[in-house]
């Protein structure tokens, strides 16, 4: 069995579902530990409610992205972390992890990629009209949501729809697969 790190920046929502197929010993993890990139988030408070370790860097503390991403190899080392999920983490991963971490990073984006990259995903979704969205799982690269496509599920968009409304129906089929993606890349068929 091995350990995975999931990488968060705010609410926490998908770290929650994974946390839930855990705790359900649905997910073919040993551990899984949480890597915040801001003080005082959901997802943290996620972590201590459900005792799973985790750990905050904050980048501006460190002189560079270069030691930045450096401290938090050291902690996934240390834990022998296999993979990386990004599940709202908001900032590019850069060369340490990447090469580190080659093809074992994954992100989980709120469009059709490589449609509506970026930040604003489910806003620009609204305002280009298109009547379909939904989410990506993808392999994370040096680009912005531009790696590999391993998973994609569509979501409709309704004429009515907000950010809010939309996002909520995103997120509602995010929980649901994610962490059954997960399962798939560790048992290697993800493919
Ligand atoms: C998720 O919907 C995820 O798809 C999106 O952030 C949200 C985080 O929600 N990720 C991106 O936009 C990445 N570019 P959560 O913190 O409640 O899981």
């Amino acid at each position: 069995m091995i350990n995975i790190a999931i990488f968060a920046s705010g609410n926490g929502s998908n770290f929650q579902s994974i946390v839930d197929a855990y705790k359900n010993n649905k997910l073919l993890v040993r551990k899984i530990i949480l890597v915040a990139n801001k003080e005082n988030i959901n997802a943290i408070k996620i972590a201590n409610q459900n005792k799973i370790k985790n750990y905050t860097f904050i980048l501006k503390n460190y002189s560079s992205k270069v030691s930045y991403e450096e401290e938090i190899l050291k902690v996934l080392e240390e834990e022998k972390i296999k993979y990386i999920f990004l599940a709202g983490y908001m900032m590019l991963i850069s060369s340490v992890l990447l090469e580190r971490y080659r093809n074992r990073i994954f992100n989980i984006h709120p469009s059709l990629l490589p449609s509506f990259k970026g930040k604003n995903a489910i806003e620009e979704t609204l305002s280009y009209g298109t009547y379909l969205s939904g989410f990506t799982i993808h392999h994370v690269n040096q680009d912005v949501d531009s790696g590999k496509i391993i998973f994609q599920k569509q979501v409709r968009v309704y004429k009515n729809d907000t950010p809010e409304k939309l996002q909520f129906r995103i997120q509602k089929q995010e929980h649901k697969y994610y962490w059954k993606v997960i399962n798939k890349i560790i048992r290697g068929d993800e493919e």
